[in-house]
């Protein structure tokens, strides 16, 4: 038997005889188009070499491409399981040409390679064409189709558009038919949904492009779009034409049917195949780095995850299931799609954490859509507010509701659905005005009802295209933003950070066909990523489609200060204790600050300990993982959460770090938080951290001030250069230098005393002068002096020895130094209550200039401008003592 692997091969080889390039298929999260929820075509990818907005370095490609349609406009979700070919992830198999060869090859190469290295039967084949497509009827006919065999078809089946806009064209398919003992009509006829004639090939001649307006207009080169499916082809050539019934699905479906000890055939096969199906499109998805959310394509892929989730239940599995399939998967698919292996713990661990959540609301679930059944009428839709309750309290999509009534031949009331949903959204909103937030947040959220909450795309990605969705300038609605205006831009998705958790908001440009736009802030509210900007060329339109590039330095550097903030929050509570909590945090290009529950300053040992602890698990290199919990299994795990934060019902979750802590699944982990933001890849990506302060922020609140990568790199080399300067000053190396600076300070400080003594000394003796003569003023021994050379701050010491030399008197000295003037006067203890020192000094200081003077009767000083008028102010003084 041919597997679908070797088939796989067999085509890439066959177009790569023919001189086309083997590229690897593009991711499902398509990254050139913001219209596409996911990458459902091999064309995907190429679509700007179609139109020609983009060149290559080839002109031929042929490709095997992961494609998922679930949720956007393809949607085949509903139909998994029921039918013999729908599916949710499928690959797509194509050859391309870009402006090289076109139809006269494109036929050729599409019949050898089905008719000769496939094998197939060539009266099994039919074609058809577009209606008025001779060139290509005419070119099957050379090739050896009979006309009878080719088909015109009026309608769009042979005209193939990838949406509204982009490059389309003619194409022809190819069918199989199947035999007569199936029912069903060639294309074109009443019977055509039958099983009988089945579509294996789509050759597109891309030709003209779609524009929004509705024209059509050609472009400048012809190209070749082909897709084959890679399930359906496998299951005719293993002989039947059931894709379910494929080596690779029946790989699969054992696997199912060995995990839920159940019978892979019979009533529960249909069960079966939606596992293995929904196995294959959440494993890629996740691998992908989509995670379960209740947005966008995360909400895509937990509808998914959760509609395989209850088949696992209705076959009877008590334990979760689906992570324990996901060996078989890579076994299967992981030689081909290498992303498999990689992510194989994440996959794992995502489908593991959601079925052990979503298990805890099933049962009640199933039995309340049970009991409400029992209340509707034979053939009834189930009331909508009930399949909202489901939703909302049960956490059961619409679609699986749905599917779960499908069985019992119900639907479900999907207008009152929407109206119990939009009732919910008015009862949020009027909560939130009514907390008194701004009066503009009104438009946000009239715009997040219009257009739904903004896809955040930048943990995988910091270049995207989004769909400007919304323009609103000052807090009105916009139709478009002209050279130097300011704006606030919406799209639906975005690469773009808003501010929030301590990490700033992200910047970088945005261009569209007609303008562009520096982003200086981003924000978020009611669910809205607000993109602050102005318009730096040309305009930017409503509805237009823009390229979004974040500065990928500065989200760089974001990136690698937050990572390291976690790590640094883990090496305090090792170094000081559990108490260590955070209390706020910033997480910005240049910088990051940290602030945490402490009540002492931190010594030398401990931030060296910390500093070293946290390049160690830089060091370490080891991978950053995030997953997705609930809070509570996030806390069991040994989260750090934030306290009186409040967490939703489910919580992004980043673990870093190798370290026997008891922490995480495996005990192993050295940093656990509940985080939102951006992170490194490996931690290694942080490249060096450094501590720059550590100080009080607030009562019991310590702040630390800390750089990694580069801007740690230039203040470790900036520091270092100090130092080098200050060993050249000393002469010295390393732990020398301190020692000796020790030394040298010593020594200034000796000195400074020895100086102060001399002056005294000097003083004291009359400054080579003859010595103050004391006088008897009223009794009272009086000293006066102007001392030369000496400062106000020798004053008391002098006062103090004059005062004991005298026993018993007054003192006055006037110091001019450096052209300052400073006074002292001191009286000793018996004479206090006779005369203030106070007093003294006021006296003298007013006489030379200056103003007030203070101290104790005892000693009192004050200071002065010009010390011309010594005289007058120890006269001054002296009229003091004598009353
Ligand atoms: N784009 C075409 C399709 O999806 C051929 O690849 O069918």
């Amino acid at each position: 038997m041919t597997s679908l692997s070797d088939i796989r091969s067999t085509f890439l080889e066959y177009f790569k005889r023919q001189g086309h390039e083997v590229v690897a298929s593009s991711p499902l999260v398509p990254r050139n188009d913001p219209t596409l929820m996911f990458t459902n075509s091999g064309m995907v990818q190429f679509k700007n070499r179609f139109t020609g907005v983009e060149s290559g370095p080839y002109q031929r490609a042929t490709t095997s491409q992961k494609c998922v349609r679930a949720g956007g406009k393809h949607n085949d979700l509903d139909n998994v399981g029921y039918t013999a070919r729908h599916h949710t992830f499928f690959e797509m198999l194509g050859n391309f040409s870009f402006g090289d060869y076109f139809k006269a090859e494109a036929i050729p190469f599409a019949w050898e390679l089905l008719t000769k290295d496939f094998g197939i039967d060539k009266s099994k084949l039919l074609t058809t064409v577009y209606h008025t497509d001779d060139e290509a009827f005419e070119m099957w006919k050379k090739i050896g189709v009979s006309e009878d065999r080719i088909i015109r078809i009026a309608t769009d089946d042979n005209f193939w558009r990838m949406g509204p806009t982009g490059p389309c064209g003619p194409c022809t398919e190819v069918f199989y038919d199947h035999g007569d003992h199936i029912w069903g009509g060639p294309p074109g006829s009443a019977e055509e949904d039958g099983d009988r004639f089945i579509e294996i090939w789509n050759v597109v001649f891309m030709q003209n492009e779609q524009f929004e307006d509705g024209t059509l207009k050609p472009l400048d080169m012809q190209s070749i779009d082909t897709g084959m499916g890679l399930e359906r082809i496998g299951a005719l050539l293993q002989g039947g034409h059931d894709n379910y019934e494929t080596d690779l699905f029946r790989a699969l479906i054992e696997a199912s049917a060995h995990a839920t000890s159940t019978d892979p055939f019979g009533d529960q096969n249909v069960h079966h195949r939606v596992i293995a199906d929904h196995l294959r499109s959440t494993s890629f998805l996740i691998a992908e780095g989509v995670l379960p959310s209740n947005e966008g394509r995360g909400y895509v892929l937990r509808r998914i995850m959760r509609r395989a989730m209850r088949h696992a239940h209705l076959l009877g599995a008590q334990d979760p299931v689906m992570h324990r399939l996901v060996p078989a998967l890579v076994r299967e698919m992981g030689a081909a799609y290498p992303e498999l292996g990689q992510e194989q713990k994440l996959i794992e661990d995502t489908l593991l954490n959601e079925e052990i959540r979503f298990k805890t609301t099933l049962d009640r679930g199933l039995k309340l859509l049970d009991d409400a059944l029992v209340d509707v009428a034979d053939g009834a839709d189930l009331p909508g507010e009930t399949a909202f309750k489901l939703y909302d309290t049960y956490g059961f999509p619409l679609d699986l509701t749905q599917d779960a009534l499908r069985e019992k031949g119900r639907g479900v009331d999907t207008d009152g659905f929407d109206a119990a949903m939009a009732e919910q959204k008015a009862k949020a909103r009027a909560a939130w005005s009514g907390t008194g937030a701004a009066a503009d947040a009104a438009i946000w959220f009239d715009l997040a009802d219009t257009h739904g909450a903004t896809e955040f795309l930048g943990y995988e990605t910091e270049t995207a295209e989004g769909q400007l969705v919304a323009l609103v300038s000052g807090t009105e609605a916009a139709e478009a933003a002209g050279e130097g205006e300011e704006v606030t831009l919406i799209f639906n998705q975005t690469p773009f950070y808003a501010e929030s958790g301590g990490q700033v908001g992200d910047t970088g440009t945005i261009r569209t066909e007609t303008g562009e736009a520096r982003i200086t802030d981003t924000k978020k509210a009611a669910g809205l990523f607000l993109h602050i900007a102005t318009v730096t060329s040309g305009t930017i339109t409503r509805g237009q489609g823009a390229e979004l590039v974040v500065d990928p330095a500065r989200r760089g550097a974001i990136r690698a200060n937050h990572s390291a903030t976690h790590l640094l929050h883990e090496a305090l509570r090792e170094a000081l204790g559990d108490h260590v909590a955070q209390r706020g945090s910033l997480n910005a290009p240049d910088r990051l600050r940290f602030d945490f529950s402490h009540t002492a300053a931190m010594d030398t040992s401990e931030l060296e300990q910390v500093e070293r602890d946290v390049n160690r698990f830089i060091q370490q290199n080891t991978a950053v993982t995030t997953r997705i919990m609930t809070p509570d299994d996030a806390r069991a795990m040994g989260a750090q959460a934030l306290f009186g934060e409040k967490y939703g019902d489910e919580v992004r979750v980043v673990s870093m770090g190798d370290a026997p802590t008891g922490k995480g699944p495996d005990g192993q982990t050295y940093s656990i938080e509940l985080c939102g933001g951006t992170h490194v890849a490996r931690t290694g990506d942080i490249g060096v951290f450094a501590l720059l302060s550590e100080g009080a922020s607030s009562s019991g609140v310590r702040r630390i001030e800390a750089l990694t990568g580069q801007a740690a790199l230039d203040h470790l080399r900036d520091r270092d250069g100090t130092l080098t300067r200050v060993e050249g000053l000393l002469k010295s190396k390393g732990s020398e230098t301190a020692d000796r600076v020790k030394a040298l300070m010593d020594e200034r400080k000796a000195l400074t005393n020895e100086v102060a003594q001399l002056r005294r000394e000097l003083a004291m003796s009359g400054g080579g002068a003859a010595a103050p003569e004391a006088k008897d003023v009223n009794g009272v021994s009086f000293m006066a002096q102007v001392m030369q050379g000496v400062t106000g701050k020798d004053l008391p010491g002098m006062i103090d020895d004059m005062k004991g030399a005298m026993g018993s008197g007054a003192v006055l000295l006037i110091a001019d130094a450096d052209g300052k003037v400073a006074v002292a006067a001191g009286v000793t203890q018996d004479l206090t209550d006779q005369v203030s020192a106070v007093d003294l000094v006021r006296a003298a200081v007013a006489e030379l200039g200056g103003k007030g003077g203070g101290g104790r009767p005892d000693m009192a000083q004050g200071g002065a401008k010009d010390v011309t008028n010594a005289e007058s102010a120890i006269a001054a003084a002296e009229a003091v003592i004598a009353g």
